[in-house]
């Protein structure tokens, strides 16, 4: 990396020079030259000693004046900020006023304040405010801001309680101290979807939920799940809201899901719109998900906010887990906990093992939003639940207390956190805080042995080397396990090991030779290796009583009858497709756990398990081999499924709760298998009667996938071509469900179709992100997927780096590959290395990708 290049680092930390006491701000908006006022009341930091330079940040603004106490000051901005020294500023508080000018309407970062289809709207996080006026824009830099915004739009809105409205105005008062990057303003014509809550207490809050005229019906389970939202929070973490409004503003163009600005949260549209007919149980669960976690950062996030950015886990790893937790208690826990360590595997493990690869609290980083990572929010998450799962439940939650009561209106850091455990427990958690500070994913090996009385179990840990950490030291991991005996009865409930040392046994007494069943619930983000026959996996995925280890064996089986079928050419045998089969039909489990167990393991999994086997892995043959893998369970099921699909058949109307969405999950899973062997009528027969976005997509996927559906793909664009959030859908689908060698071909088309509106993140992501994920296509030994996604990442770069930058992990994976694809990888990213002016967000991530 050359131009603009900064790294950050932890240990550089220290205090603002100044505190921030308040901050009154007017915005007059205009496209292309919307006005900024500000007015910041400083005063001395007494944790910085001394006469210091003041420096605030500030980014492409145009500075119209300044005064510091209302004596004009000269000083010249330069690409970055502006720097007041010390001589010129008193050793008491003093007011600073500026005057900047912006453009809103060519910020097409989507960064600071932007436009999107004529709506202003603002993300600050991480570092955005310093584009909207000079400010120290750093989260430990917190005060009470008053907002004024002047425009004709009819709904001008920003964080707080509101303050006056009048012709053209409106005014915005937060009490709540605050960092800048939780500033939102939004201004609009726009419509509320609202309902009234009341707190715990007594409080009245209005809640309202904007979108552009037209989509208000579409609100309803946005709303419907903030409700319980609030409901939940307060009845498990005793956390109650502390505003008189709460504002969600759905935006079309966004760079992430969701953003907190305290008492205005701004979302992705594609978060919160949602109807039966537009909407899959998907996307249900995702809005449930993203509205509980942006409410939950009220407490965990704004109240309660990061020190630096270092810290970012703080609030994104507390905030999942809690999220995670709310979604299982709204469903199923057994369901939730599978689907969630599905995507920490599948985007977590697969950073954790690649040259992106850093700690959950990294120590350094040029581009922070570079940093908002899977390894950051999903491990973070499942540190929590380690921590939770060691302490237990009772402490756990007389830790939270404490961490609420002592921090409250703070800037915190990870050390803050765990004391409050070891000040509530009295346990030295030292070695656990090593999960926050050394990347990569642990290896735990096990080895059995029984003499007839005692059954002796030993685990061993070892910690890869990952970039910068070549050396690590063994982590407190606990693994819960429980023991069947051969007739399938719990002979141990589950118990949780703590394995602290490179290797450590642990012994019981048993008098038959028992089963073990480890690492239930996934009790700590590690690789678990052990071989079993595919009898034992068999025999537990009929009998473990822990559902998601029930579930586990049934993948573990599958996985290894699908190496073997690449491996060595074998056909999936009896055990796997009995097995699956009993699973399949039994109607005592959840369906939706059925629905689980029928899901193929995918092929980026099955390329990362090779390589850790030390086999290359060739995605063609992969792609093939998990084809005829699904072949021969259609095969095997196809006496059952129609039965089956017509008993799945929901009767009354759609609802979206996960009952009824479980019942789809399976009945899709099935008319899948089916359509491999009735050339799709029976999905093409569904297709026609659906009259809900699940069936209606999932059926379209299921004639996808054999290679048919270009006369339902085309109805499809004519029904829903004004609806930018299913039309997403149709992008990526056709994407998704190419044969590999057809994906680049569709790819290209698409980018040419005139609803490719490339500039949209979410467009862009549906056709661009979904040629990354297609693994056999995108890792074609042409090359053709790495050189598109190379081209179009070069295009994007220049108008928006972080979607773009955000975009390149999908190389992250090459190490895996042979040398011609390796090489192939590598020429793109020396390509989009060498490309003048990118920038710094993308150079940073091609520069820890390139060998
Ligand atoms: N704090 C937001 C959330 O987790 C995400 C903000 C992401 N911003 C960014 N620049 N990467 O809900
Ligand atoms: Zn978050």
């Amino acid at each position: 990396m050359t131009h603009q290049s900064r790294t950050v680092h932890l240990s550089d930390y220290q205090p603002f020079t100044h505190l921030v006491t308040r901050v009154a701000l007017t915005f007059r908006l205009a496209p292309r030259a919307t006005e900024v006022a500000a007015t910041l009341h400083f005063a001395p930091n007494p944790a910085r000693p001394g006469r210091h330079d003041l420096r605030l940040d500030g980014e492409n603004l145009t500075l119209k004046s300044l005064t510091l106490n209302g004596k004009p000051l000269d000083i010249i901005p330069d690409a970055t900020g502006l720097t007041i020294p010390a001589s010129l500023l008193p050793d008491a508080p003093f007011i600073l006023e500026t005057l900047v000018e912006i453009s809103p309407e060519t910020n097409t970062a989507l960064e600071g304040l932007y436009m999107s289809r004529g709506m202003y709207c603002t993300q600050c996080e991480a570092e955005g405010f310093r584009k909207i006026t000079f400010y120290p824009d750093r989260p430990d830099v917190m005060a009470r801001f008053r907002v004024r915004v002047e425009s004709d739009l009819p709904v001008l809105l920003s964080n707080g309680n509101p303050a006056g409205q009048g012709a053209a105005w409106a005014e915005w008062d937060d009490p709540w101290p605050k960092p800048a990057y939780l500033f939102a303003l939004v201004a609009g014509d726009l419509k509320a979807h609202s309902a009234l809550f009341t707190t715990a207490s007594g409080s009245p809050v209005q809640l309202n939920i904007w979108v552009r005229p037209g989509d208000e019906n579409r609100c309803a389970y946005a709303m419907d799940s903030l409700i319980r939202s609030m409901t939940w929070d307060e009845r498990v973490y005793g956390r109650e809201y502390d505003l008189s409004v709460f504002n969600i503003v759905a935006v079309d163009d966004f760079n992430m899901g969701a953003m907190e600005n305290k008492g205005l949260n701004i979302f992705n549209s594609k978060f919160v719109l949602a109807s039966p007919e537009t909407a899959t149980d998907d996307d249900f669960g995702r809005i449930e998900a993203i509205i509980a976690h942006e409410y939950f950062h009220n407490w965990t996030g704004n109240r309660i906010t990061c020190r630096d950015w270092f810290q970012l886990c703080l609030k994104e790893g507390l905030t999942v887990f809690r999220d995670q937790q709310f979604s299982g208690d709204m469903r199923s826990h057994a369901v939730k906990r599978i689907e969630d360590v599905l995507l920490l595997r599948a985007r977590q493990f697969r950073e954790d093992g690649g040259p992106l690869a850093h700690p959950v609290r990294p120590d350094s980083f040029v581009e922070i939003n570079n940093f908002y990572t899977a390894t950051v929010y999903e491990k973070g998450a499942e540190l929590i639940g380690m921590l939770k799962r060691l302490v237990g439940d009772d402490s756990y939650a007389k830790a939270l207390d404490l961490y609420f009561t002592r921090h409250d209106g703070e800037a915190a850091t990870i050390e803050d956190w765990l004391r409050v455990f070891e000040d509530t427990t009295g346990r030295d958690l030292a070695q656990f805080k090593r999960w926050y500070t050394e990347a990569g994913t642990p290896r735990v090996s096990v080895t059995e042995a029984w003499d007839g009385k005692t059954y002796a179990l030993t685990l061993r840990q070892e910690n890869p080397p990952t970039p910068g950490q070549p050396d690590k030291l063994p982590k407190v991991i606990p693994v819960a396990l429980g023991l069947l005996n051969p007739n399938g009865d719990e002979i141990l409930p589950t118990t949780v090991l703590e394995l602290t040392e490179p290797e450590q046994t642990f012994t019981f007494s048993a008098a038959t030779r028992p089963i073990p069943s480890l690492l239930r619930g996934f009790s700590a983000p590690v690789i678990l290796e052990r071989q079993a026959s595919p009898e034992e996996r068999a025999f537990m995925l009929a009998h473990d009583t822990d559902p998601f280890n029930k579930w586990e064996a049934g993948r573990a089986l599958a996985k290894d009858v699908l190496a073997r079928m690449i491996v060595d050419g074998a056909s999936p045998g009896p055990d796997w497709l009995d097995a699956l089969a009993r699973v399949t039909l039994d109607d005592t489990l959840d369906p939706a756990f059925r629905a689980l167990a029928l899901r193929l393991p995918a092929e980026d999994d099955m390329a990362a398990t090779l390589h850790a086997a030390g086999i290359t892995p060739d995605p063609a043959r992969i792609h093939a081999e998990r084809r005829g893998m699904g072949d021969a369970l259609a095969r095997h099921l196809a006496p059952q499924l129609p039965a089956l699909i017509a008993a799945l058949a929901e009767p009354g109307p759609f609802t979206p709760d996960a009952r009824a969405a479980g019942r789809r999950a399976l009945r899709l899973a099935c008319l899948s298998l089916l359509s491999r062997t009735d050339g799709g009528a029976a999905a093409r027969a569904a297709h026609v009667r659906a009259d809900n976005m699940t069936e209606d997509a999932g059926t379209l996927v299921c004639l996808l996938d054999i290679g048919e559906g270009a006369a339902e793909v085309q109805r499809f664009a004519a029904r829903w071509g004004d609806d930018r959030n299913v039309m997403d859908k149709w992008f990526a689908l056709q994407i998704a469900f190419a044969a590999p060698d057809r994906v680049a071909g569709v790819a290209g088309a698409l980018t040419r179709h005139p609803a490719f509106d490339w500039k949209n993140p979410n467009r862009f992501r549906a056709v661009l992100g979904a040629l990354s994920a297609h693994h056999a296509g995108f890792h074609h030994a042409s090359g053709s997927g790495y050189r598109i996604l190379a081209d179009w990442l070069l295009r994007l770069d220049p108008l928006n780096p972080q979607t773009a930058a955000r975009m390149s992990t999908a190389y992250e994976t090459w190490p895996r590959y042979n040398a011609d694809r390796s090489s192939l990888v590598q020429a793109e990213l020396a390509r989009m290395a060498a490309a003048p002016g990118l920038s710094r967000d993308l150079a940073e991530m091609v520069d820890r990708m390139r060998s």
